[in-house]
């Protein structure tokens, strides 16, 4: 089956397969074809330029015709809690009352509020939630994405929810990656025994949760209150052991040397970095480490936004990321965080479509299969309604300027 786009009004994210992420000043630059053609053959981007050298139609099952519309990949939201269960609109009144995200938590809400609910759901209930979800990010332009576990907390309901995650994976037609999030709060059966639950992590979870293949990435909340710098260096180490890189949760209320062990074991992301200092940006210098933000995060809970110029400034990559959860983020739109990447963060539209493009795809270790518009990767394509530029994308905010989404070459949306 071959697909011919033609006369699409520009091309965007044009990279060649050496490009695994973009830093520092590169982010800045945009690689687009105007006037161009894109051909599709089964699942994967086959060849694309200039029209003057567009093939035959003749040669084509399919032709569709571009004008005035954009083209790029797809979205790649490397950080989400895709899976849980119902919501937490109380708790959102409440913190519109005045009350801070730790108040709320302390009140019984937060991460143990959302944890009671998934020990208490069927698998099959679970999945249908985490399925309308997923529908509803792809229709919004995701292309690939990376799910956690972690509202669980117990063996048996962190293993439901990984299971969820496994039949996605099954049923969906676009990559998904799973991410074991067993660190995301002491459990109320460990309470006032942190050190047991570490332990058990350790020891017992994430042994079976690795040899069951249930886990791509290992995560830890580490923040005042959850999981110090010691857990987390154990927790990695321990994930390492068993074949699980680190994606973790570090500086979103507090920095107190995540950025710095999250280095230290290698880890593919750090993710959150509301709160910086200097020495965790020239922390992440040189690395193989992907800084993330999640502006939706710092918009909905009210705290600072990630100082992503001032990173990008300093020479580092950033990918964005939506941090689609119940709690902190209960929106999966990676159109809205790229306008809030732009309005909030000071990135140019260049700077934020290549963090929600290219540099999220290696956050969660797909750069050479999605992320850019290069000969030999999927066809998981956005192509825009009619617009002038591509700066109206993340302008318009909150506006849907999507048109039709392709994954591996079909049409979904
Ligand atoms: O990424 N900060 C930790 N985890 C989630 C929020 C969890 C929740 O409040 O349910 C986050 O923001
Ligand atoms: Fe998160």
């Amino acid at each position: 089956m071959k697909t011919l786009f033609k006369n699409i009004k520009e091309l965007l994210q044009v990279r060649d397969e050496h490009t695994r992420f973009v830093s520092g000043k590169a982010m800045a630059e945009l690689p687009t074809i105007k006037n161009a053609f894109l051909l599709v053959e089964n699942d994967i981007i086959r060849d694309f330029g200039p029209m003057h050298d567009c093939p035959n139609d003749a040669a084509v099952d399919q032709v569709v015709h571009a004008e005035g519309k954009m083209m790029l990949p797809t979205w790649c939201d490397s950080h989400t809690h895709l899976v849980y269960a119902g919501n937490r609109e109380g708790e959102f009144v409440d913190k519109i009352k005045g009350l801070s995200y730790q108040e709320i938590a302390e009140k019984g809400g937060g991460i143990l509020n959302s944890a009671k609910k998934v020990q208490a759901i069927t698998e099959s209930e679970l999945y249908k939630e985490t399925k309308n979800r997923l529908d509803e990010i792809i229709a919004l332009g995701t292309g690939a994405v990376e799910i956690k576990s972690g509202y669980g907390l117990t063996l048996e309901a962190e293993l439901k929810m990984l299971s969820v995650i496994k039949r996605l994976k099954e049923n969906y037609n676009l990559p998904i990656k799973a991410t074991f999030l067993g660190a995301h709060a002491v459990p109320e059966n460990f309470k006032n025994n942190k050190e047991g639950y570490v332990d058990y992590l350790i020891s017992e979870m994430i042994p079976l949760v690795a040899e069951a293949k249930l886990a791509d990435f290992v995560d830890v909340f580490c923040e005042t209150g959850y999981f110090s710098v010691e857990d987390t260096h154990r927790i990695l180490e321990a994930g390492k052991k068993h074949g699980l890189s680190a994606k973790i949760h570090v500086n979103q209320f507090t920095a107190i040397g995540g950025v710095q062990a999250g280095v230290a074991n290698q880890a593919l992301s750090v993710d959150h970095l509301e709160e910086m200092r200097d020495e965790d940006i020239e922390a992440l210098k040189n690395t193989s480490t992907m800084p993330v933000a999640l502006p939706g995060c710092s918009f909905f809970l009210g705290i600072p936004y990630t100082p992503g110029r001032k990173m990008i400034d300093a020479g580092l990559p950033l990918a964005i990321a939506t941090d689609y959860n119940p709690g902190s983020s209960p929106s999966g739109n990676m159109n809205f965080v790229v306008s809030a990447a732009c309005i909030k963060m000071k990135l140019t539209p260049e700077e934020a479509i290549n963090a929600a493009t290219i540099n999220g795809a290696y956050a969660m270790g797909l750069e050479k299969q999605v992320g850019s518009i290069t000969k030999g990767k999927l066809a998981n394509l956005i192509l825009t309604k009619p617009i002038h530029s591509y700066s109206f994308i993340p302008y318009s905010f909150g506006n849907n300027q999507i048109e039709t989404v392709y994954l591996n070459g079909v049409e979904v949306v």
